[in-house]
């Protein structure tokens, strides 16, 4: 176990209260990164206290490395139109830091009011594109981590905690 349940939400919490300071007066639209992001989507939004509206989206990076910069492969869209609200993309983990610069460009030409970046957690070290990170729960080393949303080949999204993968046994 590297984050137990109640430190975790403690910490969300903690961020649902700065994020309603920070936009208050205003109506947040929370894009949540699918499939990761939507524990921690939910377990936020019900700390934050202005009106928040919640859309969903898939994504895929391209994998050979020859595509240019910005694209990304949509697998489910929004179905909310961004224009002149304030988009908060609300993640699981920021790892190289790919798949949310790429995902952030395709979201700024829908000319959102104000475009941020909440993760529940960061591995900085493992960065290679830098992107702005707004909020951030946990830094956490370079470990393969899952649960609350987190996955393995789609496992243990279900645990409560943040564990770090032992590939030893038991899997
Ligand atoms: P990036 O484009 O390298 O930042 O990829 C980030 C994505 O990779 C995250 O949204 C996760 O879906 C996945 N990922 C990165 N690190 C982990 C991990 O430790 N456990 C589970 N998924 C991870
Ligand atoms: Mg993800």
């Amino acid at each position: 176990m590297l984050i137990p349940e109640e430190k975790l939400e403690a910490r969300i919490k903690e961020i649902g209260r700065k994020i309603s300071e920070d936009y208050a007066g205003r109506e947040i639209l929370i894009v949540c990164v699918l499939r990761g992001g939507v524990f921690f989507a939910c377990e936020l939004a019900k700390h934050i206290t202005v009106p928040v509206r919640m859309d969903f989206m898939s994504v895929s990076s391209y994998e050979d490395g020859t595509e240019s910069l910005g694209r990304v492969k949509i697998l489910k869209d929004l179905d909310e139109n961004l224009e002149g609200r304030d988009v908060l993309i609300v993640e699981d983990i920021v790892d190289s830091g790919n798949t949310l610069h790429k995902l952030m460009r395709v979201l700024e030409v829908r000319r959102p009011a104000s475009l941020k970046l909440c993760t529940m957690l960061d591995k900085p070290e493992r960065r290679t594109v830098e992107i702005p990170v707004d909020y951030t729960c946990f830094e956490i080393p370079d470990a393969f981590v899952v649960g609350y949303g987190l996955d393995y080949a789609q496992k243990y999204r279900n645990l409560p905690y943040i564990g770090v993968l032992d590939l030893g046994e038991g899997i």
